[in-house]
């Protein structure tokens, strides 16, 4: 295989094993080699992200203790070589788990040397690009995402910032649906005007219509002053109606007359007031299913609707799975008084394992609850409460072959947003038999007529970004 670029690796041993350097250069790794810690504190780079292998077998305590400023490095990925006899000391065991990735007992087999030095310097490279993707944005409502389906949709908002068309954002929860909705305000040219966000689920029904339109003094009992509905609160700006799934039929018809005349009255007033708001609406429901059963007006729905955003789940982003973990890490990490430097090699295993159901907003919890809980430097797969994730859980082939097959589909359809033609042509399927193995992995719902889909509508292809900080998309770029 050829190897396209060097990698930097510092070996730290006594007695440095040639054969082993030979295979690990042949494989693209730039070997530097420190005989003692003392040398091995001098070679270490602190700018550049590099992998560390260190043969603990004949050095000393006082020794090692040395090296600990290395070890300390965040920029560098430590694997130890450790025999069984050392592997006793407490002293070995609480430097190899606070600071190393993993740890092979030798001898080993060179090939395995070169994947944990692989895992761990790509972790080290991956905290690198945290920092760009995130610390550089700096700020609370920062996106991270370097996947296709994330870029795809930051490129999407970026399109759908400069138009007015009423957007309508699909997703399971906690996938970023309202960070989506912000998005647009703030690359729109609305955003120095409000945005007024309202959760259509929490609000009681008899209060949906006050809340929504607002009410003028004395409209009914204990009015005792006019009080501006969220609609006309909005004006200028932009409305985000979240879980709009769950307004009920009543309110469905206020807000489509709403939207068709762009007039409000509030509650009790005669005044039929013009507001200029750009409506964003959400949901985690499925509401073509909705629709279906008369629980939602298709009227309304096209008009939400004009243009279509889905989510992608947090298991179809691949790598951003890591990406954002350690984002959420670096953001939340002061919450512990000790040092925790990353994840070890279990967690990001059951991290990719994991289905996230709740995706993002679990993701944080997870990972909020492991920073105040874990034992170590590294958050482990125990600690995120996923410990059942991690390889001991033993999988058939078939469960095996049944889980990359659901992937590979959702992250086709998320690709050709849910274009099912294309989608299948990626695959290398026809259309019924992705349509029959959708159904299979319960994955049907997504319904929606293909000409609601936001890159189907005539957009220009760029856009102006948001003023004063790189647009979301480019913020976290590779
Ligand atoms: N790509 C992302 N990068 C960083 N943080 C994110 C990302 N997506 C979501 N989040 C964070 O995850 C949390 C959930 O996001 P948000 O509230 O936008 O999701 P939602 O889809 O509206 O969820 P729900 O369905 O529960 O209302 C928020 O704290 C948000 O800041
Ligand atoms: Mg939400």
């Amino acid at each position: 295989m050829n190897v396209t670029h060097e990698r930097a690796l510092l070996y730290v041993a006594r007695a440095a094993d040639e054969a082993l350097v030979e295979h690990l250069t042949s494989r693209g790794w730039k070997v530097s080699i420190a005989h003692s810690p003392s040398e091995a504190v001098r070679l270490t780079k602190p700018d550049l992200p590099s992998a560390g292998l260190i043969d603990i077998t004949r050095f000393t305590l006082r020794e090692l203790s040395t090296l600990e400023t290395s070890l300390r490095q965040q920029q560098i990925g430590w694997i130890a070589l450790a025999n069984p006899e050392r592997l006793v000391e407490p002293d070995i065991r609480r430097l190899i788990r606070n600071y190393c990735f993993d740890y092979v007992k030798l001898p080993v087999a060179h090939p395995t040397v070169d994947y944990l030095l692989s895992h761990a310097y790509g972790m080290v490279t991956l905290c690198d690009l945290d920092m760009v993707a995130g610390v550089a944005a700096a700020g609370d409502d920062e996106m991270v995402g370097t996947c296709e389906p994330m870029q795809q949709l930051f490129r999407t908002i970026r399109k759908v910032a400069n138009t007015d068309a009423a957007v309508f954002i699909s997703g399971e929860s906690g996938t970023g649906k309202e960070l989506t909705a912000l998005a647009i305000h703030e690359r729109s040219p609305r955003r120095k005007e409000p945005f007024i966000a309202i959760n259509c689920g929490a609000i009681p029904h008899h209060l949906l219509q006050s809340e929504l339109f607002g009410y003028e003094r004395g409209a009914f009992t204990g009015a005792h002053q006019r009080k501006i509905g969220r609609v006309e609160a909005a004006h200028g700006g932009t409305l985000f109606l979240d879980e709009i799934g769950d307004l009920p039929l009543e309110s469905q018809a206020s807000l489509l007359r709403f939207l068709q005349e762009g007039r409000i009255e509030r509650l009790g007033g005669r005044e039929s007031i013009a507001v200029d708001v750009r409506v964003i609406s959400a949901t985690h429901v499925d509401l073509v299913g909705a629709m279906r059963d008369g629980r939602f007006r298709a009227d309304l729905f096209h008009r939400l609707c004009v243009l279509r955003i889905d989510e992608p789940p947090l298991r179809a982003r691949g790598k951003d799975i890591e990406i954002l973990a350690h984002h959420i890490l670096h953001k939340f990490k002061t919450d512990s008084s000790r040092k925790i430097r990353g994840f070890a090699p279990s967690a990001i295993e059951a991290m990719y394992s994991y289905g996230w159901p709740g995706n993002v907003r679990e993701m944080i919890n997870r990972v909020r609850r492991a920073i105040v809980m874990a034992e170590s430097k590294l958050i482990t797969a125990e600690d995120l409460d996923l410990a059942q994730f991690t390889a001991q859980e033993s999988m058939t082939l078939a469960q095996a072959r049944d889980t990359a097959e659901k992937r590979a589909i959702e992250s086709a359809l998320l690709r050709h947003r849910h274009r099912l033609n294309e989608a299948a042509t990626d695959l290398g399927i026809s259309r019924v038999t992705l349509y029959r193995l959708m159904a299979a992995h319960g994955l049907r719902e997504a319904g929606t007529p293909e000409h609601d889909k936001a890159d189907g509508s005539p957009l220009p292809s760029r856009l102006p970004e948001r003023p004063g900080r790189p647009p979301n998309g480019d913020a976290c770029q590779k």
